[in-house]
């Protein structure tokens, strides 16, 4: 068997979202302190398959940090780095190019939507995001892996190569690691259209809410969110085609914590005049300590690249002798 270890990452390619929070970061600092090594990224090699300006970048990495920890991510219980500090990770990738095949890559949905239409002048290393993204989670051997909807293609690859490098080298090197796509969070939607998902990248700052918004953007962006005219149903299952509704009302079971089926039973028979005020007090609520917390660690951006200094040891001494049997049973 092996040790139960937690491993997830976000890239610091723009400002994280509510998304990130409900996603990602809220999960994460859940999952510390019940069992499992919890080891947590910020994924800059994949921020850098599509351009980035460098003195942003460099404040984005940073800025992640401090996300992570001002949502609960704690350095002390859990591992937190950036994946270019630990050098594992860009061999171990390099290892898994030549397991990955290039069918798998090309038919990956985020290569196509970021590539777009001509995707012969995509870098290389978008094409092969996903051999990177196995690397960082198989040079720790993690069994599960936290993620949004949008992550589980990439996953199953993961869990492709991993299945391939075991049966290719006739050993169990590598876990069959579990996707961990749980609660009513796990694909917060665009504000502004209930098709897409939101995201950092999304040219519309009104589809999004940063967590550096301040109360009057998140209030605002709420209001004018897009709904439709009905009142709220008793039950989730019949906004199945009111998408913007349901996202709603999802955003608002994941903050307080509460099923969608408990928000409904108290707003049924309400529309959105009455729904959208409260959801963005409880937005402001529980963002705020948050977006106050951010700016608190980022007022310190020394003592933020000790504790990412620090994590990058602690994840190099996990990752450097599995990436050094992994050389050994290929024969390198
Ligand atoms: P983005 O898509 O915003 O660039 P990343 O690719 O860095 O975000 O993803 C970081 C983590 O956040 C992943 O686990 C991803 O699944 C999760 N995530 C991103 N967007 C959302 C969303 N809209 N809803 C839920 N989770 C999300
Ligand atoms: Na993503």
């Amino acid at each position: 068997g092996f040790t139960p270890r937690i491993f997830s990452g976000i890239q610091p390619s723009g400002g994280l979202t509510l998304g990130n929070y409900l996603g990602a970061l809220k999960r994460f600092a859940a999952l510390q302190g019940a069992g499992a090594e919890t080891i947590y990224c910020i994924v800059d090699l994949h921020a850098i398959t599509v351009w980035q300006q460098p003195e942003i970048l460099r404040a984005r990495i940073r800025e992640a940090a401090a996300a992570f920890m001002a949502a609960g991510v704690d350095p002390a219980q859990s591992i937190l780095f950036n994946q270019s500090q630990v050098s594992a990770h860009a061999e171990m990738a390099w290892l898994f190019n030549t397991v990955a095949r290039v069918g798998w890559m090309y038919r990956m949905t985020q290569f196509k939507d970021k590539a777009g239409k001509n995707s012969e002048n995509a870098s290389l290393g978008l094409l092969a995001y996903p051999a990177l993204m196995a690397a960082d989670i198989l040079t720790y051997q993690a069994t599960a892996v936290p993620v949004g909807e949008d992550q589980k293609q990439h996953l199953e690859l993961t869990r492709d190569i991993a299945a391939k490098f075991n049966h290719d080298y006739g050993v169990t090197h590598f876990p069959i690691t579990e996707p961990l796509i749980e609660g009513v969070a796990t694909r917060v939607m665009s504000l502004r259209d209930g098709s897409r998902k939101m995201s950092k990248s999304d040219p519309s700052d009104a589809s999004r809410i940063n967590l550096t918004d301040d109360a009057d953007a998140i209030a605002q962006k709420i209001r004018k969110a897009r709904t439709d005219a009905e009142p709220l149903p008793d039950r989730i299952e019949d906004l199945k085609d009111r998408p913007e509704a349901r996202n709603l009302v999802n955003i608002y079971a994941a903050l307080a914590d509460e099923t969608p089926g408990s928000v409904l039973a108290r707003f049924e028979g309400q529309g959105f005049g009455a729904f959208k005020p409260a959801l963005a007090e409880l937005a402001v609520a529980s963002l705020s300590p948050i977006t106050r917390k951010m700016a608190e660690y980022m007022a310190d951006p020394a003592e933020i690249d000790r504790i990412l200094g620090e994590g990058a040891a602690r994840a190099d001494a996990v990752a450097q002798p599995i990436l050094n049997r992994t050389k050994d049973v290929m024969g390198l």
